[in-house]
């Protein structure tokens, strides 16, 4: 039957060359209900299709309008529009809007000769126009039905204003906050991050891809992105297999599993191969040991830029590199649409390679309903509906809440009384609503934001001073530019000193502006940028009730906050709502309950600096009494962070007891562990219980701690709750250095608490 039909299309492409009666084939491919499957749909395309055509759905292109790499725009848009005429392109990129969309992809259908849909890609990070938190900032929630929901949230903006794929979740472990881009990711941790790739992954794509509210998503970027040297933006990684194994793969591995339909690999190059050329990677892991099915992306450029690497000799060479390594679609370098052609004629590539990278994304593009209506993500009632829709502002009101990490609070300064105060609200960032909607946020308006002083007023009946104190830019801040810091101008220091003196507290926003982390924005300095610092002290100077609230894309270096500012309050860039979440924890309305995705360090110098170290032959802890030298710390600074990784209080108090686990089990048996916690303090509050591990000893070296569990539980003060974990052979084992996933008998310690420095421990064994 099959055969059959195959045999139909190839005469009948053969014979009916109208760009109409192909048409039609292409419907009746689609309609066709003795073609079950989406790859029969798929297979039966494929021989309709002339090499060029191909080729075409392996090309991307950026829109005419925002542009998120540098490239030749302008010039270019002539050639773009005659490539879509003629079949030349698959995808586009950064159009938005249903009428862009419905222009572009009307272009594509209507003139080029099979018609077959573009797939609409777009960076939805942390929103689309009613913005979450930064991903950062999401991940010190913890909460994943929260992170799910902000990111079906996203999907469902995105997709009423005609796109159909994200780029994201960024799911790169980073051990390095100079680097710019750990404001997108989920932090530190393997096991953290893997949870949350889930949860993005479920939450953009939902269970029906061709539902009119989701999206599919990215995986990005593979791989090690996230180890670029010294911190530096796009700077090689340089990192063994069991780092590779353990570290960086398993978030990816988490949303493969998920589902995620495509992968997009780094600019970086890894142990001297570009990831975009990288077959162990994109061939023998991802394709064949995990088996794969949706389609890789390029980065922006970045298979032309395996010329600038000195990896490729030329274009053509990077565009076989590329294709044979296994990136199915090229990102706006045109290095495919340019030369994969030739060289398949030539011979250098196998047609089949080219196949294959077709299947994967025209599967894609019937699993998002796109050949049966190439229009149905462009509704402009839909769009007019669903974007900013009040219940996307709850759920991103939600998601900012439980964002916030509550670092200090010295004689419970917090929560605020919410009437009969006098509060100065200082600092540059203090009524600034387009910073707090954070880096990557292409779509959204700018200013849209709820400022920390507008959130502030909404909430209270207190009398309320706003003095900025100092600018933090000399000029209007961008996306793309480099920005520039005020680093002179203090004549704002006098008006508010005098608020601060003559106020019961200050309410002191500080730290970077939304830009200054994401993609180009690396940093040697961790400190709070500008003249921040200087106007922090002379306020506390002027008055000690301080609360601290910080704004940043990274973990910053706060040693002298950290020591003297009596309440610090960890917001991040929280978003749309920032102003009323940030409010909300400040009065007690919310019960702070985020807890550090990342480690805060004391010193640039300790960087990176991460909590699943190693133990080292000579540890951190000296013998008592031993003055000498020789062990692993710095001469000049403690080794310990300045918050650990999992560090967040609360308003109330929780302890922990009573920590069991039988002394023995067998390989494969389940570990059951429990743990009694008991809300203390004088409010009802929220905790992350999280159960670490050690394994003792090893084939392979193992960290002193790796998070293995968590849990969010919420109990009513005085209420106490016997918290239940188990591990599997999942948890137990590790990846050693030939990438085999191995579980080993032997001796675990067990560590439950409120961070990664829990005392409460236990043990148990692993036996044959
Ligand atoms: C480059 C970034 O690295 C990537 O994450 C993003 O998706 C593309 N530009 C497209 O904007």
């Amino acid at each position: 039957m099959r055969k059959k039909l195959l045999l139909f299309l190839l005469l009948s492409s053969g014979i009916l060359l109208s760009s109409f009666s192909i048409k039609k084939d292409l419907k009746m491919i689609n309609n066709d209900s003795t073609k079950d499957s989406t790859d029969v749909k798929v297979d039966s395309l494929l021989t309709i299709m002339t090499l060029e055509e191909k080729v075409g759905q392996m090309n991307q292109y950026n829109g005419f309008w925002d542009v998120t790499g540098p490239s030749p725009e302008g010039g270019n848009a002539e050639k773009k529009y005659d490539d879509l005429r003629k079949g030349r392109v698959g995808s586009m990129l950064t159009v938005r809007g249903t009428d862009q969309v419905r222009a572009v992809q009307k272009i594509v259908v209507e003139e080029s000769r099979l018609g077959i849909p573009l797939i609409i890609g777009f960076d939805v990070i942390h929103g689309y126009k009613t913005l979450s938190p930064i991903p950062l900032a999401e991940a010190a929630s913890w909460d994943l039905e929260a992170i799910k929901k902000s990111a079906s949230v996203a999907a469902a903006e995105a997709a009423a204003s005609g796109i159909n794929w994200t780029f994201a979740p960024m799911v790169d472990i980073s051990r390095d906050p100079r680097w710019g881009r750990v404001m997108e990711g989920a932090g530190e941790d393997p096991f953290l991050g893997s949870a949350i790739a889930r949860a993005r992954v479920r939450g953009f794509q939902g269970d029906d891809l061709s539902a009119v509210n989701t999206i599919a998503a990215t995986a990005k970027h593979f791989a090690a992105y996230g180890f670029a040297e010294a911190g530096r933006e796009y700077n090689k990684a340089d990192i063994g297999t069991v780092t590779l194994h353990n570290i960086v793969l398993p978030p990816f591995k988490a949303a493969e599993e998920a589902g995620v339909k495509t992968f997009m690999n780094g600019f970086n190059e890894l142990n001297g191969i570009p990831v975009t050329g990288n077959e162990f990677l994109l061939g023998d892991i991802l394709k064949e040991k995990w088996n794969f099915e949706g389609f890789v992306i390029s980065d922006w450029a970045s298979i032309g830029e395996m010329v600038t690497h000195g990896y490729a000799k030329d274009m053509a060479h990077a565009a076989e590199i590329a294709v044979k390594a296994g990136v199915d679609m090229d990102m706006e370098s045109s290095s495919y649409v340019d030369e994969l052609v030739e060289l398949v004629k030539a011979g250098h590539v196998d047609e089949a390679l080219v196949d294959d990278a077709v299947r994967r994304i025209l599967r894609v593009k019937f699993e998002l309903g796109l050949f049966d209506d190439p229009y149905k993500y462009c509704d402009p009632e839909r769009e007019e509906t669903v974007i900013g829709s009040k219940e996307n502002q709850e759920a991103v009101l939600d998601i900012a809440k439980k964002s916030i990490v509550l670092l200090k609070n010295e004689n419970n300064l917090l929560p605020l009384k919410k009437t009969g105060q006098r509060i100065a609200v200082i600092g540059p960032l203090a009524d600034d609503n387009n910073s707090v909607l954070g880096s990557w946020r292409i779509a959204s308006e700018d200013n849209s934001g709820i400022s920390i002083l507008e959130g502030l007023k909404q909430y209270s009946g207190n009398e309320l001073l706003f003095e900025k104190g100092a600018e933090l830019l000399t000029k209007k801040p961008t996306f793309i530019n480099e920005l520039e810091f005020n680093t002179t101008d203090k004549s704002g220091f006098e008006k508010a000193i005098t608020v601060a003196k003559n106020s019961d507290v200050v309410i002191l926003v500080l730290g970077e502006h939304g830009f200054q982390s994401g993609e180009g924005r690396s940093r040697t300095a961790l400190d709070l940028p500008g003249i921040q610092q200087e106007l922090m002290e002379k306020i506390y100077e002027a008055n000690k009730n301080v609360i601290l609230v910080l704004n940043n894309g990274r973990p910053l270096v706060l040693n002298w906050a950290s020591e003297n500012i009596p309440a610090i309050v960890e917001a991040w860039h929280l978003g749309t709502q920032t102003g009323n979440a940030v409010a909300q924890v400040l009065y007690g309305d919310y019960n702070p309950s985020g807890k550090l995705p990342m480690t805060f360090p004391r010193s640039v110098g300790q960087i990176p600096i991460y909590y699943n170290h190693k133990n080292t032959g000579r540890p951190v802890d000296p013998q008592p009494g031993d003055n000498m030298v020789f062990w692993s710390h710095y001469i000049d600074e403690e080794s310990s962070p300045l918050y650990p990784f999992g560090f967040g209080l609360s308003y109330t108090s929780f302890n922990y007891s009573n920590l069991k686990v039988e002394n023995s089990f067998a390989v494969n048996e389940e570990v059951k562990v429990s743990v009694e916690l008991s809300n203390t303090g004088d409010y009802d509050g929220k905790e992350v219980v999280q159960l670490y591990i050690r394994d003792l000893f090893a084939k392979v070296v193992r960290p002193v701690r790796e998070l293995k569990g968590f849990q969010l539980v919420e109990l009513k003060k005085g209420e106490s709750k016997t918290v239940n974990f188990s591990l599997t052979e999942k948890e137990l084992g590790y990846y050693d250095q030939n990438g085999d996933f191995i579980v080993e008998p032997g001796d675990f310690e067990i560590f439950v608490g409120t961070n990664s420095n829990a005392s409460l421990k236990t043990t148990f064994s692993l036996q044959q």
